[in-house]
Order: C-alpha cells, then sequence, then structure tokens
C-alpha cells in the first residue's frame, strides 16, 4: 500500500506507519491512566482527545470503559474505528468539539494538549474539557515538559535521523528541533524521504511550551483542582511507570503529567 502523502502531517495521516514508529505493545500508557483512574477515583465513561490510532481505546474499551476517541485527524478516526469497533469515535477538533453527555475522565496523551499554541486555544480546550466532565471527573494529561528546557539543551542539538519500515518500505526521517522564544513553542521540521521520491517531503509541527506555574493558573481559572503534577515515573519519562509509584514533583524531567479535578 502506498503512503497518504497529501497530507498535513505524514505519521498521522498514515496511522499504520504511525503504530508502527510508535510502538506501545505492552499499553503502558494506556495502563498509566487507568492506574491514575483507581488511585484518584472517578467513573468509566471515558473521552479520549487526540486519541490517535484507538490503541488506547481498545485498551480501556477491554477493560470496561465506556470510550469515546476523538481526533482531528480523519484517517486517525477511520483507522481507530475499524480497529476498535466496541468505542465511538468523532472527528473533532479539540478547542471546538460539542459532544452529547458527560464524561467521568478526559484524557490528553502524548503532548496533544500542547497543539492548543495560544492562551485562547488552551482556554477555549480547558472550557471544553471542563463542559463535559462531570463534577468531581478528572482530566488527565501527559506531555513534554516546558520546564525541562530551562537549562536543558540536548534535545535541540543537531539533527536526528530515524527510520521505520513499513509495507517493506524503509521511510527515513530527518528532524530538527528549535525554539521560537516569542511564541513559548517548541518547533519541529521533519523531512521524510524513502524510495522512489525525488526530494524529501517537508513537515512541520509545534507544541506549545508550558510551565507548571502557568498549567496551575489555567487549572485553577477553569474550575479544576491539581491533583497530581509530576515528571517522573510516566510512559514516556525516563523511569517507566509503574502502578503505585512515588510521583516525583522536581518537574525538571522532559514529560509533564497533570491530573486535574472538576471542581463543583
Ligand atoms: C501525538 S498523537 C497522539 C495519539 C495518541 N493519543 C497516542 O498517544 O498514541 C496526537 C494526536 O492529536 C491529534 N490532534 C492534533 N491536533 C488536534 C486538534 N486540534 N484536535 C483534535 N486532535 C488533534 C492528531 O491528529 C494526533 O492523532
Amino acid at each position: 500500500m502506498r503512503p497518504n502523502i497529501i497530507s498535513a502531517n505524514f505519521l498521522t495521516d498514515n496511522p499504520a506507519i504511525y503504530e508502527q514508529r510508535f510502538p506501545d505493545p505492552e499499553h503502558v500508557a494506556a495502563r498509566f491512566v487507568d492506574d491514575l483512574v483507581n488511585r484518584f477515583g472517578a467513573g468509566r465513561e471515558l473521552l479520549d482527545v487526540g486519541c490517535g490510532t484507538g490503541r488506547d481505546a481498545r485498551y480501556w474499551a477491554g477493560r470496561g470503559y465506556r470510550v469515546t476517541g476523538l481526533d482531528c485527524s480523519p484517517q486517525m478516526v477511520a483507522y481507530a474505528e475499524e480497529r476498535c469497533p466496541a468505542a465511538n469515535f468523532v472527528v473533532a477538533d479539540m478547542r471546538s468539539f460539542r459532544l452529547p453527555g458527560a464524561f467521568d475522565v478526559v484524557t490528553c496523551l502524548d503532548s496533544a494538549f500542547l497543539y492548543c499554541h495560544t492562551n485562547d486555544e488552551l482556554d477555549a480546550f480547558l472550557q471544553r474539557c471542563h463542559d463535559h466532565l462531570r463534577t468531581g471527573g478528572l482530566l488527565i494529561a501527559e506531555m513534554r515538559n516546558g520546564a525541562f528546557f530551562l537549562g536543558n539543551t540536548e534535545l535541540l542539538d543537531g539533527v536526528q535521523d530515524q527510520a521505520v519500515v513499513w509495507d517493506g518500505v524503509e521511510y527515513r526521517s530527518r528532524t530538527r528541533l528549535w525554539i521560537d522564544h516569542a511564541n513559548q513553542l517548541l518547533r519541529r521540521e521533519r523531512r521524510w524521504d524513502w524510495p522512489g521520491r525525488d526530494e524529501p517531503l517537508p513537515q512541520h509541527s509545534a507544541w506549545r511550551l508550558l510551565f507548571p506555574q502557568e498549567l496551575r493558573h489555567f487549572a485553577d481559572r477553569h474550575g479544576f483542582e491539581v491533583v497530581a503534577m509530576f515528571d517522573e515515573p510516566g510512559p514516556r519519562a525516563e523511569t517507566p511507570w509503574h502502578r503505585d509509584a512515588a510521583l516525583s514533583t522536581r518537574l525538571s524531567g522532559d514529560r509533564l503529567h497533570l491530573v486535574l479535578r472538576r471542581n463543583g
């Protein structure tokens, strides 16, 4: 099968290649959420914002959650629907979605939160989460940590070459990251190349760099209590996630994990 290249994002528009590039065979991300729901207490009606391929939805649905997945990529949603018939999926934007019903848990994993680049976009997303959560419900997010970049530059040095093989074809990528200080964004240029292409396919992404105090402010402003904010351990953190882990509040690691509870 040929990849979809008329795309805003090569990986999210080619879900099978996405899963191959970022495998999670042990379902660590989904288990992390389940463990936090058990630790902090919430019901089992779950909305996953930026659900991607639906692999987390499939894990949760298999453990008694009623799951809705939301993503702005029609390719991701189509793939998720096929792979996880036990959940509902919708194509929608995290900054403007309106769904019927209410949820006990909203998740936003692997830095999807940081696609809200401006304060207005963050306000809009947190308002959407607040409106879709029951009182006492949890918003669980896992993302890059803006504070990590205060003093750490290793992620920004040089270019990174990687490759993923899918359907017998090797897709090579060359990635460069840099900080756009004025807009408080981590920007990425990734050039994809594979046999038969005349020139590399350039892709651009950006993530908001959010700092702990800023997150507390946004949470408070939108009627959320900060139940937990930690850097280690986590599903994509240096220290692997485990269920009964003590949560580190140093917040100097490269991942940030956030558990917010909707106040009354
Ligand atoms: C890094 S992927 C994470 C996928 C999945 N949560 C996981 O952990 O494997 C981010 C996802 O967010 C989606 N996304 C990006 N911007 C979005 C937006 N404004 N509204 C909804 N989804 C968005 C992308 O299409 C992509 O599937």
